[in-house]
């Protein structure tokens, strides 16, 4: 039963508010957004936090002037992954994002709109920078959920988006023919062609972290995607995540991103999870799904996202190489969550010193640390 409040707790709410006004105003320059009673904010991974527009906004401080200004919650998230998406500064997504074994950079991306109740994604799809925007349409346009490969890049074409013939930068390029002649050289300078498959995958996973050890590849990249959620002021809840996949992947390797659950799952009654990482050990339990299910049950954000990383911790792993030597997991997986309360969360496999997650709330952009299982990575 709803608890009437006394005189002296509808005072102590209004000055709540205002405060929050004033904190708004300071941040924003424009009305607040707490004064429906839903708490606006945006909550995703560390690099909607990190390259900024021509005005000096990162992505989620664009998601979060956009809602305000009366933006679709999805459009407001979309723009947010657009900057990494367009940007060569980032080479875990869109363009200049880090290639396949091939050469090829491969696309993949997946959003949910929750008072719409719909989703959209592709799969495999290349030569478009910000396949964020075709998984909109797949949604808007077409009954179905994930559109894949080639016929993901006409879907595209036809309707309107720019095709490219290559998404390599310069640099993402560099760091591939680099990849792989180290990968030629530990194969005792067979050449590429001549390597089969596994030992590529293996040999390359090593490599590729080798590199990121080295500073030549970002650590972050390797699995590198963005994922981010938001709620505005009415509750409305959505959600994209967007990814050029495991860098120098097998060809036609798809991860966790574009599939519903497990890159992202949103409920608008409940909040909204989405994940990077290592997309095959979350898809063994779709992860996204779980949290929201577990939040749902009344699970905290941050105890839903634990939740989920243990589950996928005490599994039996199917790559004895997942384990370290002190037998913990050393892969990352993580996950962004917030719930219809305006709670949120980041959680992570691996944390630790400058693990972060991005939030936008009406104090502003900030990036956090991220609560973790391992805390020393
Ligand atoms: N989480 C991104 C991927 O594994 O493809």
């Amino acid at each position: 039963m709803t608890k009437k409040m006394n005189r002296r707790e509808v005072l102590a709410t209004a000055a709540t508010v205002a405060a929050a006004s004033t904190v708004a105003t300071k941040a924003f320059g424009q009305a607040p957004a707490v004064m429906s009673g839903h708490r606006q904010l945006v909550v995703g991974a560390h690099n909607g936090n990190r390259l900024k527009n021509e005005n000096g906004e990162t992505g989620v401080e664009i998601a979060f002037r956009m809602m305000s200004e009366g933006a679709d919650v999805l459009d407001a998230t979309i723009a947010c992954n657009n900057l990494p998406e367009n940007s060569i500064e980032d080479s875990s997504v869109g363009y200049g994002g880090l290639p396949d074994a091939n050469g090829d950079v491969t696309l993949d991306a997946c959003c949910m709109h929750g008072p719409l109740k719909r989703a959209g994604g592709v799969a495999f799809i290349q030569g478009v920078r910000a396949p964020s925007h075709v998984a909109k349409d797949v949604m808007m346009k077409t009954n179905h959920h994930l559109l894949a490969g080639q016929g993901a890049t006409d879907f595209a074409r036809a309707n309107g988006h720019k095709i490219e013939g290559d998404l390599n930068s310069e640099r993402s390029f560099k760091r591939y023919l680099e990849w792989k002649e180290r990968v030629e050289r530990e194969g005792d300078n067979r050449t590429f062609a001549e390597l089969d498959l596994d030992f590529i995958e293996k040999k390359g996973f090593e490599v590729a972290y080798q590199m990121a050890k080295e500073g030549r590849i970002d650590i972050e990249h390797i699995h590198g995607t963005i994922n981010t959620n938001a709620m505005n002021i009415k509750g409305d809840i959505c959600g994209n995540t967007t990814t050029s996949g495991r860098s120098f992947k097998v060809p036609g390797r798809v991860g966790d991103s574009p599939i519903l659950g497990a890159g992202l799952y949103l409920d608008n009654d409940v909040g909204a999870a989405g994940s990077t990482g290592l997309g095959e050990m979350n898809l063994y339990h779709l992860c996204s799904y779980l949290i929201v299910e577990k939040m749902r049950d009344g699970m905290h954000p941050k105890d839903a996202g634990m939740y989920a990383l243990n589950r996928v911790k005490d599994m039996a792993l199917p790559n004895p190489g997942y384990r370290n030597e002190k037998g913990e997991i050393a892969f990352n997986l993580q996950f962004y969550i917030l719930n219809k309360q305006g709670q949120y969360a980041g959680v992570a496999m691996r944390g630790g010193e400058g693990r972060f997650y991005s939030v936008c709330t009406d104090n502003g952009a900030e990036h956090v640390l991220m609560d973790a299982i391992y805390t020393d990575s």
